[in-house]
């Protein structure tokens, strides 16, 4: 919600506000209501500014005929609004009374109010209806009270309650300032030249090297000084960071829209994924006694792990699953009463799949959760549950409020993320899990989502491996799982040939205003990101549903005018969903199925034909289709599909 990028420095051929202004074009997705940039002119000597309601084009259409070239300092704001309307006057930055200060805020200042009406007894002129101009007011309240720009900042930051993530600019000592508490601030410095921003995306295009700010620090940058503290004025000395994102994975390569883009990088993206943590092992056999023991262990905690069933003695290869940073113990996962997933959107239907994931291959209790929902819930939380956090950004605050409320509780927190160093990662006292797939602009969310499936899938086996819960089934074999792991990018290939025959089938339904996606399983959470994705860039009404629950309800809506899309995989769960279409097709309803075999259903209107895999990883196979589906039916309505309406890439607001 909102983007900010800073630059303080002397570069041969780009302005400061050249490199602003590049910075908020990588950062767009975070917000496109309005957008704006305050410059140091060092002609005539003081802050100018502009800003502009709308796309991020209208700022720049501003500058189009030149850059003010003589500024060595400048920040700049994206918004997503939440307090005041998004006009030109709302945009940021604000200035303060003297003209002298100007700030960019991400985040929200919940004692706004107060702040706003004291400042303003004392003479204050406020212009803006949002809660973030107070800051700079604040800030200059501090300087006629005789502290210095850095002092003025600290104290100001003290004051202010809420989540914000601000940038501030110092006419007189021609310096800046960052705050972080809430909101991301990344930093890096490249000799005398800073550069700061929201997050990493502008910055690699300079260097790789990053450094995080944490909560309640401010960094001071001042004549190529760059200097650290906590809002109590303590020195902090920070690590670099290596970033391993490179700049040409943040650019369109040929393809019409970000979204496009990253729907196909998805087979390479899953490879990253897995390839080096994945092995084979020989010799699990070696470990029956010690896995029966475990199984007998929880067993007498009233664990049923239908022991009977499980045939150890056919499994001649176990999984090496290797995941850096993780630190979860065998006892962590053998003594936890109950493993909690909290998520929002995408993220939320992916931890959807992977509860199915564990529940069959550790036989795990797996609770799922709304970040939005479980802060305010009166969850029993104990010291022995395991949280896991599944965020693409790492910086959606229901989600990192949830964990952290479980993390007062001391359970113990791991996430899955794509993000380094994101606010997530903090909270994460038993590791975080890094789906690798690289910048995603695209404000819907595509390879981040079939990552977080297979990070997820790699996560059950890990605690299935390490806890010795692993294979419940025969079917489920270390070398089956192993094999279709390493055939699941070409599968994914396969399906993304098809495109043109997606293309095709949305030809037939753009028109259409409602839908309805089914599923059964594990597949049920597929129908639901499916009709988010449709929702979201298409604007058409889409429902995912249970395909079981179709009786108990949205069979009402079925008539010739709502086509219903199935997601079908062959196995015991098939006959049930095929009575399902034939319902459908007896209320005159058009169905297009996506299926991994060829089934006997006539008077279908579509067929999606896709690979067949086994069921833990067929989430990831069957989501490709249904992002197709969905891209090309928006393409074809002509929306914004990169930056649909209303929405933005992180929610960091609550
Ligand atoms: C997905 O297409 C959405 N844009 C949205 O639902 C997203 O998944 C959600 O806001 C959670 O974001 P996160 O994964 O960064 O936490």
């Amino acid at each position: 919600m909102c983007g900010i990028m800073g630059f303080s420095g002397n570069l041969k051929n780009e302005s400061s506000v050249g490199v602003v202004l590049n910075g908020l074009k990588s950062l767009e997705y975070r917000g496109y209501d309005s957008s704006g940039i305050a410059y140091y002119d060092n002609d005539d000597r003081l802050i100018k500014y502009i800003k502009k309601a709308g796309k991020l084009i209208n700022l720049s259409n501003e500058f189009s005929c030149a850059l003010p070239l003589n500024s060595d300092v400048a920040i700049g704001h994206i918004r997503w609004a939440t307090h005041g309307r998004p006009t030109d006057e709302n945009a940021h930055p604000h200035i303060d009374c003297s003209g002298n200060i100007a700030i960019v805020h991400n985040g929200i200042i919940e004692n706004y109010a107060a702040l706003k009406n004291k400042l303003i007894k004392k003479g204050h002129r406020f212009i803006t209806e949002t809660d973030s101009e107070v800051i700079a007011h604040l800030i200059e309240d501090y300087i006629n009270a005789g502290k210095s720009f850095y002092e003025a900042v600290r104290l100001t930051s003290a004051c202010l309650l809420g989540a914000f993530a601000i940038l501030a600019l110092d006419g007189t000592s021609k310096s800046i300032a960052a705050v972080k508490f809430g909101p991301p601030l990344v930093l890096a410095q490249k000799g005398n030249n800073l550069y700061v921003a929201s997050d990493i995306s502008p910055l690699i295009e300079y260097t790789n090297d990053v450094i995080y700010l944490k909560n309640s620090e401010i960094a001071h940058f001042h004549e190529g000084k760059l200097d650290i503290t906590t809002f109590k004025g303590k020195k902090v000395n920070k690590t670099i960071t290596k970033i391993d994102w490179d700049a040409s994975r943040a650019a369109k390569s040929g393809f019409s829209h970000f979204m496009q883009k990253e729907i196909f990088e998805q087979p390479a993206r899953i490879l990253d994924a897995f390839s080096s943590r994945v092995m084979l092992k020989e010799g699990i056999k070696d470990n029956v006694i010690s896995l029966n023991k475990i199984k007998m262990k929880r067993a007498k905690k009233g664990f049923n792990e239908n022991t009977k069933n499980n045939s150890f003695n056919d499994v001649f290869a176990g999984l090496d699953i290797s995941l850096e940073g993780l630190k979860l113990t065998k006892n962590d996962i053998v003594n936890s009463p109950k493993i909690v997933f909290i998520a929002c959107g995408s993220s939320y239907y992916a931890s959807l799949a992977i509860k199915y994931m564990m529940e069959t291959i550790c036989g795990l209790p797996v609770i799922v959760e709304y970040g939005s929902e479980f802060r305010y819930e009166n969850f029993p939380i104990s010291q022995n549950d395991i949280f896991v956090g599944i965020s693409q950004s790492g910086e959606t605050a229901d989600t990192n409020s949830a964990l952290e409320v479980a993390k007062a509780k001391r359970a113990k927190i791991l996430s899955i993320t794509n993000v380094p160093g994101s606010q997530i990662t903090g909270l994460s006292n038993k590791g975080v899990i890094y789906t690798h797939a690289g910048p995603e602009i695209g404000v819907a969310s595509t390879k981040a989502f079939t990552t977080q499936l297979l990070c997820g899938l790699l996560l059950a086996l890990y605690v299935g491996e390490k806890s010795g819960l692993m294979p419940r089934y025969q079917w489920l074999n270390s070398q089956n799982i192993f094999k279709n792991l390493v055939e699941l990018p070409k599968k994914m290939e396969k399906i993304l040939f098809m495109d043109e025959t997606l293309k095709d089938i949305a030809k037939k339904y753009y028109k259409s205003g409602n839908f309805l996606y089914m599923g059964r399983g594990i597949l049920y959470p597929i129908a639901l990101e499916g009709a988010l994705k449709l929702k979201e860039i298409s604007y058409i009404h889409a429902e995912g549903y249970p395909a079981g629950e179709m009786k108990h309800g949205p069979i009402a809506l079925v008539d010739e005018n709502m086509p219903v899309l199935f997601l079908l995989s062959n196995n015991m769960l098939a006959p049930k969903t095929i009575s399902n279409i034939e319902e459908i097709k007896a209320r005159g309803g058009k169905v297009i199925a996506v299926a991994d075999y060829e089934p006997e259903i006539d008077g279908l209107s579509d067929l999606i034909r896709i690979p067949e895999t086994i069921e833990v990883l067929s989430p990831v196979l069957y989501t490709v289709p249904l992002q197709l589906f969905a891209y090309h039916i928006a393409a074809l309505k002509g929306t914004d599909i990169d930056q649909p309406r209303n929405l933005a890439k992180s929610v960091t607001v609550e």
